[in-house]
């Protein structure tokens, strides 16, 4: 596919997002904010024997932020949390299909740094790292 495919995507994400709204008795979920634009993101996770049942998202943001987040709801359902936690920036490039610059990948990366926060929550585990961005 083309950049431009993608990028289409991404806008088709944004505009249609799947999996938008709380979910009601939500085992996880962690709201964040990228502190540069005010944007913000819930995360809301089920979790059943070590599997993600359920994600679910909530907030505001740019189209990569929310375009992010409804793909990556979407690609959540049935992954391990084990999968979840160690999932990185390349996980979000290869998902976009397009590398955001350094500018936006703040924006693409937050639904993930949200996902794994409410994760290391429920496993009440350290988040995984001063710099609280996801691993790669
Ligand atoms: Fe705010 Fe992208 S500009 S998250």
């Amino acid at each position: 596919m083309s950049t431009d495919i993608y990028a289409e995507e991404i806008v088709a994400h944004y505009e249609h997002p799947h999996n938008k709204g709380k979910i009601a008795g939500a085992d996880a979920e962690f709201h964040d904010f990228n502190p540069l634009c005010g944007d913000d993101i819930t995360i809301y996770l089920k979790i059943k024997d070590g599997k993600i049942t359920d994600a679910h998202f909530d907030g505001t943001g740019c189209a990569i932020s929310v375009g992010s987040a409804s793909m990556l709801t979407d690609i959540l359902m049935g992954k391990s949390v084990k999968e979840l936690e160690t999932m990185g920036v390349h996980d979000i490039v290869e998902m976009l299909g397009i590398e955001p610059g350094p500018a936006r990948m703040k924006c693409a990366t937050l639904p993930l740094k949200a996902a794994q926060k409410a994760l290391f929550v429920y496993m009440k585990k350290d988040p995984p790292s001063a710099s609280n961005e996801p691993r790669v």
